[in-house]
């Protein structure tokens, strides 16, 4: 018997390489050994300002995304959340055994409600968010759930809220594992003090379909800078880090050597890098032509994953409302 992964991404609109780097490269390795539940978060996205027929068409490219990037349906369930309401029918029932201080606590509320300006809300959704993100994960019953350190404190919150239930109103919830991925969170090319976002900007971020003359700008435009006080500049770091992630480690550390000993030619490195985000981004074009010419494709795979999922998921609720008293 395989063990069971969860984890889930919002809709954000195609996807960059940090994001591929950073969190869908190991879902896709995941799957070979785990079966795999991967969940479009569409309702977490209504946390923030939104409008629906953005959500409405980000949450398609995300499908999209994810299978060009080689999440297999035969593999890996891919859901979208709002296609199982349950989820936030479960939420509402750990609304009510969560304290309103544990949910104070959760240092991303701070962060993304400071993100927001004076005219825009800051939604009671973005308060409660850690609360539907633990339904997510314990609806499915996941041995393991592997997230990125910003996602750490959710995912404990999400463990008290199992083991509460568990001891208040019955054993039910297997306490699911934090699996850290410490995958590389890759900068900004253009600014290597930022993270690589879509909100910077066109120049901050390579997408996973870019063509092959934007890539080679962008990878030429990328700051570096020479050893300072023994330690590697960020921007170049990040560009070991982008070999290091493509499998390219031996061709890092060729050059990492000429780095610390000052013989590096940044525009040899940079090809590399270069050649290696083509070669992907090729790869992720050609396997989404041939997704977008099959027209049942998405279609089929999302209504057999969410079948599948439905039927876990309404179990999990239906004893869930048994034991606190609720009717199904
Ligand atoms: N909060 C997560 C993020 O922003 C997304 C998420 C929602 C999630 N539900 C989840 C991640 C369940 C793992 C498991 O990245």
């Amino acid at each position: 018997m395989k063990q069971k992964v969860l984890s889930c991404i919002q809709p954000t609109g195609h996807l960059h390489f940090g994001n591929y780097f950073g969190a869908i490269q190991n879902w896709v390795s995941l799957q070979e050994d785990y079966d795999c539940i991967y969940g479009i978060v569409d309702y977490h996205a209504m946390t923030m300002p939104f409008k629906g027929k953005e959500l409405y068409a980000q949450t398609n490219e995300m499908v999209l995304d994810l299978l060009a990037c080689g999440v297999d349906p035969k593999k890996a369930k891919i859901i979208i959340q709002s296609m199982v309401p349950e989820h936030t029918e479960l939420a509402w029932i750990f609304n009510c055994v969560c304290s309103y201080g544990e949910v104070s606590r959760m240092t991303q509320f701070k962060d993304k409600s400071s993100d927001l300006n004076s005219q825009e809300l800051i939604t009671a959704g973005l308060f409660t968010y850690p609360i539907l993100q633990a339904a997510d994960i314990l609806i499915y019953k996941p041995h393991v759930v592997p997230v990125g350190q910003d996602q750490k404190q959710h995912i404990e919150l999400c463990r008290t809220i199992a083991d509460r239930f568990n001891k208040s109103h019955g054993d039910i919830f297997p306490i699911p594992e934090i699996m850290l991925t410490n995958l590389p969170k890759l900068l900004s090319l253009a600014d290597p003090s930022k993270k690589m976002s879509k909100s910077l900007g066109e120049k901050h971020y390579i997408g996973i379909y870019e063509e092959e003359a934007t890539i080679r700008e962008k990878v030429k435009a990328a700051v570096t800078a020479s050893i300072s006080n023994g330690e590697m500049a960020p921007g170049v770091n990040n560009l070991f880090q982008i070999l290091r992630a493509s499998s390219k480690s031996k061709v890092a550390n060729y050059f990492e050597d000429q780095y610390y000993n000052g013989t590096i030619r940044f525009v040899d490195l940079k090809q590399e890098v270069a050649d290696s985000l083509v070669s992907f981004s090729n790869q992720f074009r050609e396997k989404r032509l041939e997704i977008e010419q099959d027209k049942t494709f998405i279609k089929d795979v999302l209504s057999d994953s969410a079948l599948f999922c439905r039927k876990q998921a309404q179990e999990t609720l239906r004893v869930v409302k048994e034991l606190v008293g609720l009717r199904c």
